[in-house]
């Protein structure tokens, strides 16, 4: 196995001085994270998630990070077809790295779908790294969904095999990355011929980053990842949330710690929030009173019926979740979020990939209001 090379100085290191990391989930797919039909601004367009991008790198977020789906006409459906719309996550984060400065930004590709090979990440990572000043990083992802191998004409890889091949893949793009010579090799999965990347990336490699809540998934990113998207393991509730927390977060960083590496905890809350915890409440309750039915039972069937995913296995159902979306939700007034966040903080927690409802209207706010109550408790500096 190769050595690895984090970055110990540079943009991601400068980032990883926040005591927590701020990250925007962009919605670079219809309906971002929520399947409600509420009116609002948020929009898959890329003019819309270059707006956002370029808002919050002025508030001093760390990163903006874009999933990647592959879903046929309708989406999940409902009368929103919900996601039918949506930008390709590599080459829409590539494109706004070009018009930010200071923003990291992830990529989130299925290597194993296509004819990916190392040397294709390897280089296109290499010129990504180039034009983003050592910005850009990608989130691995092994591809949990039935139906999205088949759209590629394959059947799933099992679960823990599929592990397997991804450390392969990402081994030996990163001895690309550090080569300075030719590399030739027959591995289990790949074969290369004499390859070589020049120029290299800035900082020894790109962020690597994988979303996981399993032992496989968390064993590959001990071995590489320097920032984890974690699920909650509970379900969208907090308090349950950050009492599982401590132990789900443990394990994944001592298993870094046995490869002698750091790893960062990234977990993925909604924030709904107004200028009192009432206000915020009447937010939420109308989201979901207007939540799209047809589309969040499409939505559960692919990702709970037609999936593999370890993540959310163990998530307790909450009515109108799926309404809000994402991982974690998180209510209330300004102060009452700063202390949600100090508690995720806590209970072993790096940094928060956030979504919004309506994503310009709720990030001015949060810049505005919560931000600055971020910086007063010791969370931002
Ligand atoms: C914050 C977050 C973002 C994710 N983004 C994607 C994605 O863009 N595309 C995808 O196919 N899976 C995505 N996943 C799912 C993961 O790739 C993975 O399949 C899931 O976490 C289950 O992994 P596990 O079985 O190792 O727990 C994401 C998961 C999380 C928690």
């Amino acid at each position: 196995m190769t050595a690895d090379l984090p970055q110990r100085q540079g943009p991601l290191a400068e980032a990883l001085r926040q005591p927590l990391l701020l990250g925007l989930f962009l919605p670079i797919q219809d309906g971002g994270w929520s399947i409600s039909t509420l009116p609002r601004s948020t929009d898959w367009s890329f003019e819309y998630n270059k707006r956002l991008t370029l808002q919050a790198e002025a508030l001093g977020f760390d990163l903006v990070f874009g999933l990647a789906q592959w879903l046929s006409k309708g989406g999940h459906g409902g009368e929103m077809r919900y996601r039918e719309n949506s930008l390709d996550s590599f080459v829409a984060t590539a494109a706004l790295s070009s018009v930010t400065s200071r923003i990291l930004l992830i990529s989130t590709v299925h290597v194993l779908y296509g004819p990916w090979h190392p040397l294709h990440l390897a280089k296109y990572g290499a010129t990504l790294d180039h034009i983003s000043g050592g910005r850009w990083g990608v989130n691995i992802v092994t591809g949990h969904v039935g139906a999205e191998w088949q759209m590629f004409g394959k059947t799933r890889v099992e679960h823990d095999l599929r592990y397997e091949m991804v450390d392969e893949f990402v081994d030996i793009a990163k001895r690309l990355w550090l080569s300075d010579e030719n590399l030739s090799l027959d591995a289990r999965f790949w074969s290369l011929k004499e390859a070589f990347v020049s120029p290299r990336p800035a900082h020894g490699r790109p962020i690597l980053v994988n979303a996981s809540g399993s032992e496989a998934g968390f064993d590959f990113a001990a071995r590489h990842s320097d920032l984890v998207f974690v699920p909650s393991p509970t379900g969208v509730e907090i308090e349950p949330t950050l009492e599982a927390l401590p132990a789900f977060t443990g394990r994944l960083k001592a298993k870094a710690l046995a490869q002698g590496r750091e790893v960062r905890a990234i977990i993925n809350p909604t924030i709904v929030s107004g200028a009192t915890d009432a206000e915020a409440q009447d937010y939420y309750r109308a989201i979901i009173a207007a939540e799209d039915k047809d589309a969040s039972v499409g939505f559960t069937n692919r990702v709970r019926g037609d999936s593999d995913a370890h993540a959310w296995s163990t998530h307790k159902p909450v009515e109108g979740a799926r309404a809000v979306g994402g991982n974690l939700h998180l209510v209330g007034g300004p102060e009452r979020i700063r202390d949600y966040l100090l508690r995720l903080k806590q209970s072993g927690i790096d940094g928060v990939q956030i979504s919004f409802f309506d994503f310009e209207r709720d990030l001015a706010f949060f810049g505005r209001e919560v931000l600055p109550l971020l910086h007063e408790a010791g969370l931002r500096i």
